[in-house]
């Protein structure tokens, strides 16, 4: 298996250590020359600043998009046309559409096609999607999701709900196994050029809830979420990995090994591009976060709910 690194900036250098300790990097590509040079001789690899120059000289099967989110369109569509298995950063596009045709082009040309949503692949959530599965708490009613950060700067190309409420989108419909109705949203912004603060509820059937709570603002970094079951309420930190469980019973805090998502979330790409494993992020799945993404922002606008007819 060779797989390239595409994009070797603050996220998408973690991707080129773990390809290189498993063994797999061929080769790394940044629109940066000294940024491609300076990993290509960390790792011992070729280096490549275009996705042409990589296409024409470098012979692989799979490759990782880490750009910024208004190129991943434009380079996952060069590399899906070469036939090759592409995993691509959240969001996988901006506009939905652009998703939909990657989708087409990767079902076309036999390939997989997958994105960043990483939470899943957080032992943490993993644990309370079990719970929730086997309904050991009883049903999930509600979830409350909280993310706050420093502004990165370095983002300019979307807003908060692009860059980071779509982690818990993706978590709120992974946990509910379903799609929302209905998305209603409140966002805005002090300091960034685009909104820096967003508030988004998803409406599922039979009442149930997801309340996305994330800002820019903030000089602390926060990560949580809470799920509320018929028989307990579950709180979770996608930093720390804990999980606590509050039932009649008192509280109970099962343990988990702490172990890197980014490690787990690249071995299922690969061995789902060898036929291996089924895709755990399916790209049907992120085209609906990048609609739902859309949603919240068209909601939050006209000041409505948006309804949806996502399947
Ligand atoms: N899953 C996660 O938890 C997570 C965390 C951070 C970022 N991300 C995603 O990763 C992506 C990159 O974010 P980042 O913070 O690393 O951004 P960044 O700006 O630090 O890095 C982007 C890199 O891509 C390079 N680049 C730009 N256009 C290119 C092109 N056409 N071809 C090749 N290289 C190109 C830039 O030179 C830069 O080095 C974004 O989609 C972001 O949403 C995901």
């Amino acid at each position: 298996m060779k797989v390239v690194q595409i994009g070797t900036g603050g996220w998408g250098k973690n991707h080129a250590r773990i390809l290189s300790q498993l063994g797999v990097l061929s080769a790394v590509c940044d629109a940066d020359p000294t940024r491609a040079k300076e990993f290509g001789t960390k790792y011992s690899v070729n280096h490549y600043s275009s996705v042409d120059s990589l296409l024409e000289s470098e012979k692989f099967d799979a490759a990782i998009v880490a750009t910024p989110t208004s190129t991943h369109f434009s380079v996952a569509t060069l590399l899906l046309q070469q036939k090759k298995n592409v995993f691509v950063e959240k969001p996988m596009t901006y506009l939905s559409h652009e998703g939909e045709d990657l989708l087409k082009l990767a079902k076309k040309n036999k390939v997989i096609l997958t994105c960043g949503y990483i939470e899943r692949f957080n032992p943490a959530v993993a644990l309370v999607k079990e719970y929730v599965k086997s309904k050991k708490y009883g049903e999930l009613i509600m979830l409350e999701f909280h993310r706050e950060s420093r502004m990165p700067p370095h983002i300019k190309d979307v807003g908060i709900i692009y860059d980071t409420s779509v982690h818990d989108i993706d978590t709120a419909m992974w946990l509910f196994d379903d799609t929302p109705e209905v998305v209603f949203a409140r966002s805005g912004k002090i300091r960034h050029e685009h909104e820096d603060f967003a508030t988004i509820m998803l409406g599922f059937k039979e009442n149930r809830v997801a309340v996305i709570s994330s800002n820019w603002i903030t000089p602390t970094r926060v990560r949580r979420f809470n799920a509320v079951c018929g028989d307990a309420i579950i709180s979770s930190d996608f930093i720390s990995q804990e999980v606590k469980v509050e039932t009649n019973n008192g509280t109970e805090i099962p343990r988990k090994e702490i172990e890197e998502p980014l490690l787990l979330e690249i071995r299922n790409f690969l061995a789902s591009a060898e036929g291996k494993e089924k895709i755990l992020v399916e790209p049907e799945q992120a085209v609906n976060t990048t609609k739902i993404a859309e949603a919240a922002l068209l909601s939050s606008q006209k000041g409505t709910p948006i309804y949806l007819d996502l399947k």
